[in-house]
């Protein structure tokens, strides 16, 4: 494993030196220069008026679509600045023009926010949602998805990294599939990004989601939205308004070339330059760097939670990431973080309801979730346990 500068991550991270953040699955500590970067230019609008501000900054807005396509390898015309995750993944999704009949696949780990969207549209346009099993060790089943595909699936939607456990969908295989297909692939990457290194070439999707706040320590109300190419002139966007299109003449329009056809007018500016900072920093760092701190760093939870009695590991999956969720026999997880909260450590609970396919298979009601960053040490991991054990022995 490569040296990794700890020193250097902690010193320029102000928040770590305040509480103990094992939410980072939530929204992560976000960087000095990314905090700078928001202070400046709100500082800036302030003086200047907010259009003019913008303007004046022009350059910087522009940075974002560069670094979100230098991230996951394509052009920045394939990128769509959003305001969340979800408004990204729900605009690619609504653009499908479905038809009764035609099926979605998707995963047994998909989040809720997704999974209301097919339901929703399943009941205006009588589409098909199936639910691809995992394999044995908690992954989709790449078999089962093959044996899935028929002439009348139009969609193969996965989540990447599902927020309630370690488990890394096998997104790559998946492309493969889909491509050989012919299928449109839509990839939330929502806690991919970040953590892992994502290029679209490889993964083969059509499109892919994410948000700024969580893995890429950007600042919150931020997103992005990849849309391949060759799919995307195709699509209509399911609203419109004069960043999406232009009104041409009285009773016609044009809508905007590329992925800005997904965008909207109004935003932050000054979040979207901190969305192109934080990017910039998790590249400044290496993606493979922070893939390998970070799963090294969570294995090593896993390893000393383990050893907790009445502690059980809820992670499934082959290939395991930065999110760790347990539970403690007796005791409710929204009181194990209420508890660690008094201890000033911050963990978050993933409740049955945000990915309620796999959480009644399993029969859970919610998972502790303690996810992992690089800036997180080892001294931290042995504290947050050793309050988790106090927690598992008193009660
Ligand atoms: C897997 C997954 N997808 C989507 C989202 C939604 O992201 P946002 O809140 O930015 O819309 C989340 C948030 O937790 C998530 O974990």
């Amino acid at each position: 494993m490569r040296k990794f500068d700890i020193e250097r991550a902690r010193k320029e991270t102000p928040g770590c030196h305040h509480v103990l953040h094992f939410n980072n699955a939530g929204a992560a500590l976000m960087p000095e220069p990314v905090i700078q970067g928001l202070l400046d230019y709100t500082r800036l609008e302030a003086q200047m008026g907010g259009y003019e501000a913008a303007e004046y900054e022009s350059k910087k807005l522009d940075n974002v679509y560069r670094s979100a396509a230098q991230l996951l390898n394509c052009s920045s015309k394939e990128i769509a600045f959003v305001e969340s995750a979800t408004r990204g993944w729900d605009m690619a999704f609504y653009s499908i023009p479905f038809e009764k009949g035609d099926t979605i696949l998707t995963g047994m780990s998909e989040y809720e926010s997704n999974y209301l969207a097919f339901l929703q549209i399943s009941r205006k346009r009588g589409v098909h949602i199936e639910v691809i099993q995992n394999d044995e060790t908690g992954q989709i089943s790449l078999e089962a998805l093959q044996n899935k595909i028929t002439r009348k699936v139009k969609l193969i939607a996965i989540t990447h990294i599902p927020t309630n456990g370690g488990l890394i969908n096998p997104a790559e295989q998946i492309g493969e599939i889909a491509k050989k297909n012919g299928i449109l692939y839509l990839l939330d990457s929502c806690q991919a990004a970040g953590q892992i290194s994502l290029d679209v070439q490889r993964l083969n999707c059509d499109f892919l989601s994410f948000t700024g706040r969580k893995y890429l320590r950007g600042p919150r109300g931020t997103g992005i939205l990849y849309v391949r190419s060759s799919v995307c002139d195709s699509l209509e966007p399911p609203f419109l308004d004069l960043q999406a299109a232009e009104w041409t003449s009285v009773d016609q329009f044009s809508i905007s070339p590329g992925a800005q056809r997904f965008e909207q007018w109004e935003t932050n500016p000054g979040a979207k330059i901190g969305l192109g900072i934080a990017m910039d920093y998790a590249l400044s760092w290496g993606m493979t760097v922070i893939e390998e701190r970070v799963q090294a760093l969570a294995s090593k939870l896993r390893t000393q939670l383990s050893d907790i009695k009445g502690l059980r590991l809820r992670d499934l999956g082959l290939k395991k990431c930065g999110i760790v969720t347990f539970d403690l026999i007796g005791i409710e997880p929204s009181k194990v973080k209420d508890a660690l909260a008094k201890q000033n450590i911050n963990i978050s609970v993933s409740m049955k309801r945000y990915t309620r396919l796999d959480m009644e298979a399993r029969a859970i009601e919610a998972v502790c979730r303690a996810s992992v960053h690089y800036y997180n040490n080892e001294a931290e991991i042995d504290r947050l346990c050793n309050e988790v054990q106090s927690l598992s022995v008193t009660k």
